[in-house]
């Protein structure tokens, strides 16, 4: 829960019948349903509340991440992100989304453990891979591989069963990275690289994407941190477009495989996970620091968005962006800097001090800087939104999860406002269609 546990009731007067409604607050929101009591007559189906894009509509309640955007906090399960950053693995924190308390030894082994013994798929999944046009696009692979693999599991249909949920949450954290790496692989032309459990979680997938001729690769430490801290920042955001996916999917009882298949298509778009891979192809097109006003001018007048800022939630600095500035220095002690990052600072910069950035509010966002960090790694360019991919998983099925678990939820049904023609007859002369 967030910092606000308002209640109390508001009192709406409808100036069309001068009558006045007094409506619960509950957490500081009205609940939508409630406005349907508020009519003109007996034909009037009650007050709806019209909200494109969820602007100002909470579609659930939720015990997993707070973001307050204001100030630029995020916290997951109420740690702060910097401090999970610092001093969390990546398979600590999808244990934390999931269950809500951080591992102790004991519990971190066995988790360890069953991630471990799941990282294989079966040799089917390989195949299907092999079906993909050499040029396919990694995340294209991903949304349709998270989506075969529920032909493996049809016991995954019964969301309703604790111990079937958990299996296939074990499943896809553990295979989502042998997913992506196999996609990789095919894309490169190169054998596929089986799991190996003497690894970490993110050492694995690092040696499953680069492992050739070597009997044992051995990740370097520096990058595998940076990858594990990039996966933790990725974890979890709240109600974002992928997780709304994934809930609205899940609402219906879709198994797990199909809803996250559609939260990774979801996070495929430029406009979310994809942003990533925007900002590195702009970086590239700006070319050199003398471009960057003229670029700017650009955006300010409407012909492109500048990639990687603005937020829906975020209205000052993401705290994310400011931990991956760091990270983003410790790799480049080992890979050399990448000069893309001398761009994206001038431009953070410029953008920082410009009247039309600072009147919109808009700031850096986890994106503007992941992309030079996953480049000076080695990473193309289109694998960089599946890395996204693999940090969201455990995020997206603890928002799955606590969904199927509330009571107060149904299968996810806007309405909507009708403004299409009124009733019209196929048999009138105007409209009369050959037979
Ligand atoms: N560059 C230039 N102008 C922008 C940008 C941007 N990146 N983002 C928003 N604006 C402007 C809009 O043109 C609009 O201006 P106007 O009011 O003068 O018409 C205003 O800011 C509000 O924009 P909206 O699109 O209404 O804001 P919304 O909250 O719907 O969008 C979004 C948020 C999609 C993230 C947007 O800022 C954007 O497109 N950013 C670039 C893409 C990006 O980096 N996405 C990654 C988001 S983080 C994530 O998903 C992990």
């Amino acid at each position: 829960m967030g910092d606000d546990d308002g209640a109390g009731t508001l009192t709406v007067t409808d100036n069309r019948t001068g009558r006045s409604y007094e409506l619960p607050l509950v957490h500081g929101a009205i609940r939508a349903s409630d406005l349907r009591q508020i009519t003109t007559g007996p034909d009037d189906r009650g007050l709806l509340s019209y909200d494109p894009g969820f602007l100002n509509t909470a579609s659930c309640e939720s015990a997993i991440t707070y973001v307050d955007g204001e100030r630029g906090i995020l916290r997951y399960r109420g740690y702060p992100i910097e401090e999970l950053a610092e001093r969390a693995t990546f398979l600590e924190v999808a244990y934390l989304l999931l269950n809500g308390e951080l591992p102790d030894a004991a519990q971190l082994r066995d988790w360890t453990a069953e991630i471990v013994h799941h990282t294989f798929v079966h040799e089917n999944v390989k195949k299907f891979i092999d079906g993909f046009h050499y040029d396919a696009h990694p995340m294209g692979i991903m949304v349709s591989t998270v989506a075969a693999l529920s032909t493996f599991y049809p016991e995954a249909k019964d969301p309703v069963s604790s111990a079937v949920r958990r299996r296939q949450i074990v499943r896809l954290i553990a295979k989502m990275p042998t997913l992506a790496a196999f996609a990789y692989r095919h894309s490169a032309g190169l054998p596929y690289a089986y799991p190996d459990s003497d690894l970490s979680y993110t050492g694995n997938f690092l040696s499953m994407l680069q492992k050739r001729t070597d009997t044992r690769y051995r990740p370097n430490p520096v990058l595998e941190h940076a990858l594990d801290v990039l996966f933790i920042l990725h974890a979890d955001h709240e109600q974002n477009c992928s997780t709304t996916t994934m809930r609205g999917v899940g609402s219906s009882h879709a198994d797990p495989y199909s809803a996250m298949a559609a939260a990774t298509a979801a996070l495929y778009g430029p406009l979310h996970g994809g942003a990533n891979e925007q900002v590195l192809r702009m970086l590239t097109t700006i070319g050199s620091v003398e471009n960057i006003p003229d670029y700017i001018a650009r955006v300010k007048r409407g012909e492109f968005r500048l990639m990687g800022f603005g937020h829906r939630v975020y209205k000052s600095l993401d705290p994310r962006a400011r931990i991956i500035r760091r990270v983003a220095e410790e790799v480049f002690e080992v890979t050399g800097r990448n000069r893309l990052l001398d761009i994206a600072v001038e431009l953070q910069r410029i953008a920082l001090e410009d009247d039309y950035f600072l009147s919109h509010r808009l700031y850096p966002n986890v994106d503007f800087y992941s992309g030079i960090i996953y480049q000076a790694m080695g990473f193309p360019v289109d694998m960089f939104p599946v890395l996204f991919a693999i940090g969201r998983t455990p995020g997206w099925l603890a928002q799955w999860e606590e969904g199927i678990l509330d009571p107060a939820q149904k299968i996810s049904r806007p309405r909507q406002l009708y403004v299409g023609s009124g009733v019209r007859h196929l048999d009138a002369p105007e409209t009369a269609v050959a037979s």
